[in-house]
């Protein structure tokens, strides 16, 4: 059996498909899953699966593993998986980063990422020999956990919430549209490797802890952590995301302004229109929400739908930015309680804020 010392990062892909959050993915793609998935957005059985779920060797490595029957996949030195492989391919990195993320600027952190991993991917099916353990893993549900939970209430309608971010007060609309019409809500923040700059898990746990404690109905809202890495790929990674609460059991997804976008690789509302296009073949159902803001003359948290001031007096409004507020925070300062509340902002107080180093 060969050996092969796998990352922080591809310990948690390797235990999430072990636990069913990727499925029906269940293994590291092989080379035909790959590139359909790439071309496509589909498994090669046609189910809809919009982005590559691979295991990223050196050139090296792959000649050393080629040809064995099973591989132990290892981290911290200790055995926390195997592999059995089936294929060992490369890809033209550009031509997928193209497809994938829509650009092959290596400016964009998904891209840097996936060019910044090895050339050569091994396909096949997973054991998990061991949970990853890490300093928040206390707070991460698996997908049995999850469905358990809705199971035992009776719940019909979950809507999973994704986030990457400290709630601010466009969040906590969209999470209180959702409470209007579901029996819950699954917030469910992802915390796996996220670029310099973005929140680390402990402060949005503290934020969400006080959101939820102080401003949430009791016992109708689930929390728990997605240790997943961010790919920054748009509306591709909103399907994937979708697909993923699905798997934990929602009923609905909440899509939202720019959903895991960064800079202006993406349209706000590409996502929106990349989840029509498969609606109705992802077992879960979609709530593409256009982006609340604060409206001076309405005095609150509005939407298009719901204010006209947009239009007759543009002035009044004030767009709700997580990119404004992190900003803000990063420079010492305390944003507008209006955008994100104060209590949520003094959570955070002694918390490490930021992500310094980006290191899987
Ligand atoms: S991310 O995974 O989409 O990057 P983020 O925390 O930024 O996470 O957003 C969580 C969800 O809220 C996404 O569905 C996103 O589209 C939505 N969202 C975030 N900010 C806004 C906003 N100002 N207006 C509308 N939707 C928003």
């Amino acid at each position: 059996m060969g050996e092969l010392q796998i990352g922080t990062t591809q310990y948690l892909e390797l235990e999430k498909l072990a636990l069913g959050a990727f499925a029906p993915v269940e293994g590291f793609m092989n080379e035909d899953a790959f590139a359909s998935v790439v071309e496509t957005m589909r498994l090669p059985d046609g189910t809809v699966f919009p982005l590559p779920i691979a295991l990223a060797v050196d050139g090296d490595t792959a000649r050393r593993l080629r040809g064995l029957p099973r591989v132990a996949l290892v981290h911290g030195g200790e055995q926390v998986g195997t592999l059995i492989p089936d294929s060992c391919f490369t890809c033209d990195k550009e031509a997928v980063a193209q497809k994938v993320f829509g650009t092959v600027d290596a400016r964009h952190p998904g891209v840097s990422d996936f060019y910044a991993t090895g050339s050569h991917m091994l396909g096949g099916a997973v054991q998990l020999h061991r949970r990853v353990l890490f300093e928040f893993s206390d707070y991460e549900l698996s997908p049995a956990d999850v469905q358990r939970y809705v199971r035992a209430r009776g719940w019909r309608r979950v809507v999973g919430f994704q986030t990457r971010n400290v709630p601010h007060r466009a969040h906590e609309y969209l999470q209180r549209v959702a409470l209007e019409q579901a029996d819950a809500i699954f917030i469910q923040p992802l915390v796996g490797k996220k670029k310099y700059g973005d929140y680390t898990p402990a402060a949005i746990i503290a934020g969400y802890r006080t959101l939820i404690d102080r401003y949430y109905p009791k016992g109708r809202v689930i929390f728990g952590i997605l240790s997943t890495y961010m790919r920054y790929a748009g509306p591709r990674e909103a399907v994937f995301h979708a697909i993923i609460r699905r798997n934990y059991g929602c009923s609905h997804f909440i899509v939202g302004r720019d959903h895991a976008g960064v800079g202006s690789y993406y349209g706000p509302y590409d996502a929106h229109t990349l989840l029509r296009r498969f609606e109705g073949e992802l077992g879960i159902a979609i709530m593409p929400l256009h982006g609340p803001y604060h409206c001076r003359v309405c005095d609150g948290i509005v939407t298009e739908q719901t204010c006209p001031h947009r239009d007759t007096d543009p002035a009044a409004v004030t767009e709700i930015s997580g990119t404004d507020m992190r900003a803000l925070l990063i420079a010492g300062r305390t944003p507008d309680p209006r955008f994100m509340r104060a209590d949520v902002v003094e959570s955070l107080q002694g918390v490490p804020l930021f992500i310094q180093d980006a290191a899987a």
